[in-house]
């Protein structure tokens, strides 16, 4: 193991922050470091919005679910995916565009997914915590709307980042023979493996809640799979110019 390798697998978000603030040249070392990530084609089809007003940041923090930390942490950023530059530039460059491809948003998606978790890293490696904030996409029309997001940008997730103010446990992840397959997609040992999983995750929860929470990875689960998740986010998308092909 290397430091790198160390850092990444000590990782766990970060939901309380000390009020210090980051330094400019950290922060903006950390969004540099984001976009080292690789790109698709070098499309770069991303935007981050650094929330600094306090009303927008209490606003965020309302529409995200009532996420405290979007409003205490001490940066929060916007991530959004964002055709709209890269088709512009095409367009002056001669291109007879064409826009809203499913594929698109796969690139501008993922792209700003890497370039995030990039500066997740350089934020970790610099002392501070982060938490990712998917909630902002409980409303993501009112979310565009307060930062004035064109069509062909729309917004992935959010992060708060900030110095940490608590020390949780790594939380466990499924045990590597599970998520590694070897030429083909074997998956007749999963149910044992996921069976063992649930329990490391019970201990895992009984010990950070002090016994109060008794549940299971497999448990945990059941609400994303009975439930229609953020079932407006097609008509939002198509509405933003993405996935409409
Ligand atoms: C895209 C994305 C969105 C997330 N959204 C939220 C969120 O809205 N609120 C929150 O508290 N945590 C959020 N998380 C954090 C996850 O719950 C967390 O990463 C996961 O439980 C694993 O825990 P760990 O990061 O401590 O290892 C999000 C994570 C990702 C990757």
């Amino acid at each position: 193991m290397n430091p790198t390798i160390e850092l990444l697998q000590s990782h766990r978000s970060i939901r309380k922050f000390t009020g210090e603030r980051i330094p400019r040249d950290l922060f903006e070392a950390c969004i540099r470091a984001g976009q080292s990530a690789a790109t698709s084609n070098h499309v770069q089809a991303y935007t981050i919005i650094h929330v600094v007003n306090p009303e927008k940041r209490a606003k965020l923090a309302e529409l995200a679910g009532g996420q405290a930390y979007v409003h205490d942490s001490s940066d929060f950023l916007v991530f959004c995916a964002d055709m709209k530059r890269p088709t512009e530039a095409a367009a002056r460059a001669g291109a007879d565009v064409i826009s809203g491809m499913t594929e698109q948003l796969l690139v501008a998606s993922i792209d700003t997914a890497l370039m995030a978790q990039n500066i997740a890293i350089a934020a970790e490696s610099a002392g501070l915590g982060l938490c990712y904030i998917g909630g902002i996409r409980n409303n993501p029309a009112e979310v565009s709307e307060l930062l004035e997001l064109p069509e062909h940008v729309y917004p992935v997730f959010g992060m708060c980042l900030g110095y940490p103010d608590q020390d949780p446990e790594v939380k466990p992840r499924l045990p590597l023979a599970s998520i590694l397959k070897e030429d083909t997609y074997q998956d007749a040992g999963d149910e044992d493996l996921v069976a063992g999983f649930d329990e490391t995750m019970r201990g895992y929860y009984r010990n950070r809640t002090g016994g109060t929470k008794d549940t299971t990875w497999s448990e945990q689960l059941k609400p994303l799979f009975t439930s229609k998740l953020r079932p407006h986010m097609q008509g939002f998308l198509h509405e933003r110019g993405f996935g409409l092909k």
